[in-house]
């Protein structure tokens, strides 16, 4: 930790920030300039807060210099984690696809999804069987049920499975039916209850930005699983809350660049739920590649206008072939490929 003192600062209270460092077992480095002292804290700084020494006389600041999300951090883990999902990895040359509905609906529905998605050369399929809706009255998912269809065609067709975990009681039947990768939605990023729980666990989990979250706090929720040991976590962008009315999230592609700088794990985007319209989700998803983004987690649907739940931001079989055509294009330019 660095302190710095305020101009011309007293000896006596140098000595006593130093007394500080020393009595927690830090050694400290006095540096003295012409106007101002600054002083080192050297060791393990976890041990005091920035607070603690801005609130002593004659201290202007004090920073932290290891980040606090320190397992998540590039700092200490400079290469790209590769997390493992079933045997398709994230985070490596190739860009992963995720897409499915939104919510399963019937065992119809997801089975028309599944092949669509199989045909399009994806290899993870998503499923929301318990939906985190604004009102109570909306359609909540159809529960174990649409785990156990999603389970079914995940199966059938080889494609590793992704549902939203929305109440830590559920995680044992989420284990259970061997939910592959496990999503943390949005409302739920800083749910540190939840967040302790997928730590505890050896499952990769998908953690969605929240919709008015900080890059910080993002990163520092990631850290909370981390901190729990399990370090299979995939940072999803989907947009966060604006201003604009106009669409449903503002997809805040510059947290790609940043996120890829500040961790090692890998970073996809969710344009479905950030347009929160289908006719916007080719612009988005390409942006979100061209941006550097590790994979994409799509919304389709069989039947979109009389889709359960988001129907408006789920593409149809059409235009989600018509995307992974131009996104396979993308990739070869960016010299990458489709996974
Ligand atoms: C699910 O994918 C929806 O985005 C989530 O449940 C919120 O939907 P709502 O705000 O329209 O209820
Ligand atoms: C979802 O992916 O089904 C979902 C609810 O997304 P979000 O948490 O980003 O709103």
């Amino acid at each position: 930790m660095i302190i710095v003192m305020k101009h011309h600062a007293p000896d006596e209270y140098i000595q006593a920030v130093v007394d500080k460092i020393r009595a927690a077992g830090l050694s400290e480095h006095v540096s003295r300039g012409t106007e101002r002292t600054i002083i080192g804290a050297v060791g393990d700084e976890r041990v005091f807060s920035p607070d603690a020494f801005e609130l002593m006389p004659g201290v202007e600041r004090a920073m932290r210099v290891v980040k606090d999300y320190r397992i998540v951090s590039r700092e200490v883990h400079p290469a790209d984690s590769v997390v493992q999902v079933r045997g398709q990895a994230f985070g490596g040359k190739a860009i992963q696809i995720i897409a499915g509905p939104a919510a399963v609906e019937t065992a119809e529905q997801m089975a028309q999804c599944a092949e669509l998605v199989k045909a399009g050369g994806c290899r993870l399929l998503r499923g929301g069987a318990f939906k985190p809706r604004t009102s109570p009255y909306a359609f909540p998912g159809i529960g174990v049920a649409g785990l156990e269809q999603l389970r079914q065609e995940s199966r059938r067709h080889g494609l590793p499975m992704v549902s939203e975990l929305l109440d830590v009681r559920m995680l044992e039947t989420f284990l259970g039916l061997d939910v592959d990768m496990i999503e943390i939605g949005a409302r739920n990023m800083q749910n540190v209850g939840l967040l302790k729980e997928v730590g505890r666990i050896n499952k990769p989990v998908i953690l969605k930005r929240g919709p008015s979250a900080t890059l910080t706090e993002w990163l520092m929720a990631a850290e909370h699983i981390a901190a729990g040991g399990n370090h299979n976590i995939i940072f999803c962008e989907r947009g966060v809350r604006s201003f604009e009315p106009s669409y449903r999230n503002m997809l805040d592609l510059s947290s790609i660049p940043v996120l890829k700088r500040e961790t090692h794990l890998p970073v996809i985007v969710d344009p479905s739920h950030a347009g929160g319209k289908a006719w916007m989700v080719p612009s988005l998803a390409k942006a979100a590649i061209a941006a550097g983004a590790d994979g994409l987690m799509l919304d389709i649907h069989p039947d979109p206008a009389n889709a359960w739940c988001d129907g408006e931001q789920a593409l149809n079989p059409q235009d989600f072939r018509q995307l992974l055509g131009e996104l396979a294009a993308l990739a070869l330019a960016l010299g990458r490929t489709l996974a």
